[in-house]
């Protein structure tokens, strides 16, 4: 997401501080972002700071002389892509709830027509009164995005629902709703991410690297042009994105039932988890004790999903897998995309700097019947759209 106009709305709550860093990011992102805030959120966060992290004028009174035509409160509406309120008290949510208009942010909110997303951060009694929930209930008919509050230690110390949820979560959302070419619209993608974990014993299993970032990117990706998606998702550190039905597994036997399962109702499947070929023999109930000497574990192969997809697929479907190589990867990826049937295979060397597990970049190249396509040193945001828009975007 860039060069989108994004309105952020601060109000009066602890949680005000962390909008910074949102602000900080979307600016960082190539976005203009305009921040407004009521008199509440001053006592909390200055004007002066979210000023010099947005590069623009904070708007916080209605009645100003000094406004230029451009800061109007209908201008600003008009003109931005998405507009947030973080947090959200129960106060402004039951102000926007009833179109109430008594001060620049709430004027600005009644008049934006683009998608808006509301943040609530308040303490669990207030959040889960029925007041405070009608008037949420009541956003949501009027086509507003809410975004599910955490849980956790609040500031007021009790502990319990109604923390904000972290700024990269709710920038997330911002993303899920700025795109406005939105070409994926009507179809079904699935996306597998992430490593499996092959068990031996109730205490220990096989793994491998996988971060699971660059399947997350896809699946976001997705989302952003419009499509349904759902992640089929190995263990990660990544936070499940918003607006994704993320399913977790853990063996390659439960991400081949998750996958296989699905195989129907999906338009585009893109294997981008790093499946173990290999599975323990048995698996033992009990910890298994060291004794003296060589230990072997017989493994049998799992199911090779992508192959399972490639040997019966849907008419229309595509087919997107991934190769990660040490040698020879060109020649390896395009084997892969003949023997496993799939439309694209996307190879990256973990030989290569900035690609491979761990980093934020890739450097992959796209392989089809009809040739190679490298896409160069890119960030693994970037790539993924690169790879959405390459394999399925038509002319
Ligand atoms: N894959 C799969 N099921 C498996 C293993 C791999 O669906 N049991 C998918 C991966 O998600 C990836 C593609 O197949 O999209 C290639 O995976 P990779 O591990 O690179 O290749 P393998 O087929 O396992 O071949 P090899 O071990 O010989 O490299």
């Amino acid at each position: 997401m860039k060069n989108k106009c994004i309105a952020v709305g601060i109000t009066g709550g602890i949680a005000a501080f962390k909008i910074c860093s949102l602000v900080s990011s979307l600016k960082k992102k190539g976005n203009d972002v305009i921040v407004l805030m009521t008199k509440e959120a001053e006592q909390f966060v200055t004007p002066l700071t979210l000023q010099t992290l947005s590069g623009n004028k904070v708007i916080t009174d209605m009645f100003t002389v000094d406004y230029t035509p451009d800061v109007h409160h209908i201008s600003i509406a008009k003109k931005a892509d998405v507009f947030v309120i973080a947090p959200a008290t129960a106060n402004i949510i039951a102000k926007i709830a009833n179109g109430i208009a008594d001060d620049m942010l709430t004027s600005t909110f009644l008049a934006a027509g683009c998608p808006k997303l509301i943040v609530p951060a308040m303490n669990t009694g207030m959040l889960e009164n029925p007041i405070t929930q009608d008037n949420l209930e009541k956003c949501r008919h009027y086509g507003m995005h809410i975004l599910d509050s955490a849980s956790g230690y609040l500031a007021c110390g009790d502990t319990g629902k109604g923390r904000m949820p972290e700024p990269s979560v709710i920038m997330d959302a911002i993303e899920s709703l700025a795109e406005t070419d939105r070409w994926l619209a009507g179809k079904h993608v699935l996306v597998t991410a992430g490593p499996t974990c092959e068990a031996l014993d109730p205490v220990r299993y096989i793994t491998n690297h996988s971060s699971g970032k660059m399947g997350y990117e896809l699946a976001k990706a997705a989302r952003n042009l419009g499509a349904k998606v759902t992640l089929v998702s190995g263990k990660t550190a990544l936070a499940e994105p918003v607006g994704i039905e993320t399913i977790p597994i853990e063996s390659a036997a439960d991400l081949a039932d998750a996958v296989l399962s699905r195989r129907e109702e999906n338009d585009v499947i893109i294997m981008a988890a790093a499946v173990a070929d290999y599975t323990p023999v048995t698996k033992d109930d009990q910890k298994i004790k060291k004794s003296e000497g060589e230990f072997a574990l017989p493994l049998k192969r799992t199911t090779d999903v992508l192959q399972a997809l490639g040997e019966n697929k849907k008419e229309g479907q595509v087919l997107i897998g991934f190769a990660m190589e040490t040698q020879n990867l060109l020649e390896n990826a395009q084997k892969k995309l003949v023997a496993k049937n799939a439309d694209y295979i996307v190879a990256n060397s973990i030989a290569d700097a900035g690609s491979g597990f761990a980093v934020d970049t890739n450097n992959v190249t796209i392989i089809s019947k009809e040739g190679l396509n490298p896409l160069g040193l890119l960030s693994k945001e970037e790539t993924a759209e690169k790879i959405l828009e390459f394999c399925l975007k038509e002319d």
